[in-house]
């Protein structure tokens, strides 16, 4: 993918380079690399702020260095390997989650002993003697786009049985980050300049002992997840509905695959969606057909002489979720001219500087930035108004559809292209549409990486 996308720049301008760029972002799923987003990382940085008898005391910080990507309820939880036989003294601002085997102190005995522990944030309401900044919001982390000052999240830990000095500290290893599933890898511990700490009125400078970074990225492969999210269509210039694929996060009256669902209009609704193990955190989805928790909902609304109007719904499908901080990342040639938006903010993400095309756009706070459990509130919505540039602008072969759309950094499945509503009297169906072109060249880019 890194290659392609090199070699693509290197190539062409104009929009040779916008659809193989295109057909390349198509290519990489399976890679820890987001096009999207090629510099997101979740960094964590470890501040030894002073030494004690038999060991030191750090501050470890968590930041959040991705565009949106956030980290919802339950939480982060952080694992590490010691490199020697230290323990965990006592922690601020976050607990071990589990002790483990301190048999052998007497007197004073530590809060942890694991040789890999497991580390989670404290909750909301814990008493001030046990917080420091940055802590105790449940393991929630917000996206630094979104709201950067809640994209870190910090605890203090009193390490024993460690070296005392820079030279005899060994720095942990096997670093695993889960928020709150798989899909983080975090590379080794390095050993960087010591931070510099300048205190609230900027009139002096502390410095940490040692400080150590250790680096992790997400990959939607690692996750694993089945699709949670998907796209449907319409537009004022055709009737169709274009709804989302069948069976995209699962079948309905299918019990091989996790096929329950809930019907709305069941009488019950109240005690089944209660009744059903409130502490799960698997969804519980209303019955539909694609039974996706999430639904995003683009409708192509007006026509105007220079401007064109859409409106975008997200509905919520599940029961059992109120999505907090949702955001939304929408690609569409038409976002360099994106005159207004209603109702949502919004923030264009420009990862390759030429081509403005992707915008993130995220709910507003008390109106509109929690997006409902399933039922009669559980939709958000907005309405887009872009300028057209007479050059591109086309309603037809589906030019005025998003090219992808993200849903809290999950990649949402869109309809087939050749289902998408199209203008009456436009085109037949031998011509070569803009899809069709970008498939074969997609194939052939496939091909041309297959035997080069
Ligand atoms: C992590 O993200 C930050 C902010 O985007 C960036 O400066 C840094 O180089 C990234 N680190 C790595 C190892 O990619
Ligand atoms: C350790 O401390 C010494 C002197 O205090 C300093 O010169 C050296 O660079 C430090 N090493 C590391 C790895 O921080
Ligand atoms: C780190 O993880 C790797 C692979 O999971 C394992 O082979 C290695 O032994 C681990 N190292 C330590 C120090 O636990
Ligand atoms: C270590 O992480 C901190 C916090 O993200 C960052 O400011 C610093 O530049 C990083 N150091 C290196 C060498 O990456
Ligand atoms: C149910 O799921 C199985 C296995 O996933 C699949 O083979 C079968 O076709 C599905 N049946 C229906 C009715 O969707
Ligand atoms: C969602 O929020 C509403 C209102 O705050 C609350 O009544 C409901 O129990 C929440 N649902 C879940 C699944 O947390
Ligand atoms: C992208 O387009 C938007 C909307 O016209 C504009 O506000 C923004 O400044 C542009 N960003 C870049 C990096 O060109
Ligand atoms: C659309 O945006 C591009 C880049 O921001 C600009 O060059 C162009 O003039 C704009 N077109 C219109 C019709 O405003
Ligand atoms: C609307 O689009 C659909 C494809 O989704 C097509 O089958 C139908 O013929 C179109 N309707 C008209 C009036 O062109």
């Amino acid at each position: 993918m890194d290659f392609c996308f090199r070699s693509v720049t290197k190539f062409a301008t104009g929009t040779i380079v916008l659809v193989l760029l295109l057909s390349c972002v198509s290519f990489d799923s399976t890679d820890a690399y987001d096009p999207l987003d090629p510099n997101g990382n979740i960094t964590i940085k470890w501040d030894v702020i002073s030494w004690t008898p038999d060991g030191y005391v750090a501050v470890v910080t968590m930041f959040n260095f991705q565009q949106y990507r956030h980290i919802q309820a339950p939480g982060w939880s952080l694992g590490w390997t010691w490199a020697k036989k230290e323990v965990i003294w006592s922690m601020i601002g976050g607990q071990t989650t589990e002790q483990g085997d301190c048999s052998k102190y007497k007197g004073n005995i530590p809060h942890c002993c694991k040789k890999d522990p497991t580390v989670v944030d404290l909750l909301p309401g814990t008493p001030y003697n046990q917080q420091i900044a940055n802590c105790c919001k449940g393991g929630v982390i917000n996206s630094w786009a979104q709201d950067p000052s809640n994209s870190a999240s910090s605890f203090q830990i009193s390490v024993g049985a460690a070296g005392t000095t820079n030279k005899t500290v060994r720095v942990p290893k096997n670093f695993t980050l889960k928020a709150p599933g798989p899909g983080y890898t975090c590379g080794p511990a390095k050993i960087v300049k010591p931070t510099k700490f300048v205190s609230q009125d900027g009139r002096r400078v502390t410095q940490a002992m040692m400080t150590w970074n250790v680096t992790c990225t997400y990959s939607q492969f690692l996750a694993q997840k089945t699709p949670t999210c998907c796209v449907s269509l319409s537009s004022f210039y055709n009737d169709t509905i274009v709804s989302c694929p069948t069976c995209t996060c699962g079948c309905q009256n299918n019990n091989t695959q996790s096929g329950s669902c809930v019907d709305p209009n069941s009488p019950h609704l109240a005690s089944v969606v209660s009744g059903s193990s409130k502490n799960s955190f698997a969804p519980l989805v209303q019955c539909t057909s694609h039974m996706c928790p999430i639904r995003v909902h683009w409708h192509v609304k007006l026509n105007y002489k220079e401007y064109w109007r859409v409106k975008v719904t997200i509905t919520n499908f599940n029961y059992r979720m109120n999505y907090s901080q949702w955001n939304l990342v929408v690609q569409h040639p038409n976002f360099d001219n994106l005159t207004e938006i209603f109702s949502f903010y919004y923030k264009p993400l420009a990862p390759y500087q030429a081509i403005n095309d992707t915008a993130m756009l995220w709910g507003i706070k008390f109106y509109n930035d929690l997006l409902s459990q399933a039922g009669p509130l559980g939709n958000v919505q907005s309405e887009l108004l872009f300028q057209k540039d007479k050059s591109t602008f086309t309603f037809e072969k589906g030019w005025a559809f998003p090219r992808r759309i993200y849903f809290n950094g999950d990649n949402c499945v869109m309809p087939p292209p050749d289902a998408y509503p199209y203008l009456p009297n436009a085109g037949s169906r031998s011509d070569i549409s803009f899809l069709t072109l970008m498939i074969t060249l997609l194939s052939s880019l496939a091909f041309f990486f297959a035997y080069a």
